[in-house]
């Protein structure tokens, strides 16, 4: 049972009213949760980013009684063809409508495959202490029991709540929300998909209202200097994979076709392969800036501990996993190239 001394929720039994309501934009990118299936018990092999903004707020009908609602598409994608001139330009159309006095908070409804990433990415560039809550669905709309709408229901509310306000960008999902450092996609095809592993959720949606229980302590949105208002492209980087037998193919591939940065998810606490790290090595002394993650999913990447980063000059990853640490590099980069630096970002954000 949740007690008021347990919980920091919002509006305890209010709905509210007419101008009362707080405006909340639904920017729309495609997904599952607009996607489209041949019958109401098809939940595979259908087809994800068919259904325009106004549809899906059509369908749910409640929206219009927890918040003045606005869509508005900007591009509809699978979210596996997700790239970053696309991340562009919804970062930049999220801060100019942030901006506007007029706008209290931001759903973007999203696939869930790449959704942390772009949530990720989001937390790092906004400059808005406002609410931006991202969304999906692991059902598509025409499905039995689809979760789009209850998802969609909960993110206006939570994105129109003042307790969202200055907590980075959130993700929601199945009646809870993340902070979108560390919330990440962790079944196929389960709606309970999203979680963040050992640091948990931040909080439930219920009766109406985020419940929160705790706070990201990682800076981001407005105390992040990244800037992409002039950025119209992003620094190469990519991740090469650690198993068995791996050998230096990746890495050198990625080096030959201009990468900056390269994020090595290596096995255990980042450990290198003995036939991969002279790969990395050389890597660095072209320049490329080596950032030594995990393939784990779980805990801190220990700093000279698998390796000794200050000899070989490599950045280790914190707890960001591969696909979050490709991001941070790549708004590092747009800073600086400078090593000891980038490794503090990592500290940071
Ligand atoms: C996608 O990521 O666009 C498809 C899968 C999903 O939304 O669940």
């Amino acid at each position: 049972m949740v007690t008021g001394a347990q919980a920091q929720s919002e509006g305890a039994g209010t709905v509210r009213s007419g101008a009362d309501l707080p405006h909340v934009m639904i920017l729309a990118t495609g997904g599952t949760i607009a996607g489209t299936g041949a019958t109401s018990t098809t939940t595979v092999g259908y087809t994800a980013a068919k259904v325009g903004v106004e549809q899906l707020i059509d369908a749910v009908p409640a929206l219009r009684t927890v918040a003045d609602v606005t869509g508005e598409q900007v591009f509809q994608v699978a979210s596996e063809n997700m790239t970053n001139t696309l991340w562009l330009k919804l970062a930049k159309r999220v801060n100019e409508l942030l901006a506007r006095r007029d706008v209290d908070g931001i759903v973007i409804t999203h696939g869930t495959d790449t959704l942390e990433e772009t949530a990720y990415f989001l937390d790092l560039v906004v400059k808005s202490n406002k609410p931006v809550v991202l969304v999906g669905a692991m059902r598509p709309s025409t499905a039995i029991s689809a979760d789009g709408p209850i998802n969609l229901y909960n993110a206006v509310i939570l994105a129109g709540s003042k307790a969202a306000a200055g907590k980075g960008v959130l993700v929601a999902m199945n009646d809870q929300f993340y902070a979108a450092r560390e919330v990440t996609k962790a079944n196929t095809s389960t709606v309970d998909t999203f979680r963040s592993s050992d640091l948990g959720a931040l909080g439930y949606m219920q009766d109406s209202r985020p419940h929160f229980y705790r706070v990201p302590i990682r800076l981001h949105t407005v105390d992040t200097p990244f800037d992409v208002s002039k950025l119209d492209a992003l620094p190469k980087v990519d991740i090469a994979y650690g198993y068995e037998n791996v050998g230096r193919t990746a890495v050198d591939a990625f080096v030959a076709s201009g990468d900056k940065g390269i994020v090595y998810a290596g096995v255990g606490d980042g450990s290198l392969h003995q036939d991969v790290k002279p790969a990395l090595v050389d890597a660095r002394k072209q320049n490329v800036v080596i950032v030594r993650g995990s393939r784990v999913g779980n805990g801190i990447v220990a700093r000279n501990g698998e390796a000794n980063d200050d000899q070989l000059d490599f950045v280790v990853s914190d707890t960001l996993n591969p696909q979050k640490a490709r991001i941070l590099l790549m708004l590092a980069l747009t800073r600086t190239s400078d090593t000891r630096e980038i490794q503090k970002m990592f500290q940071t954000y």
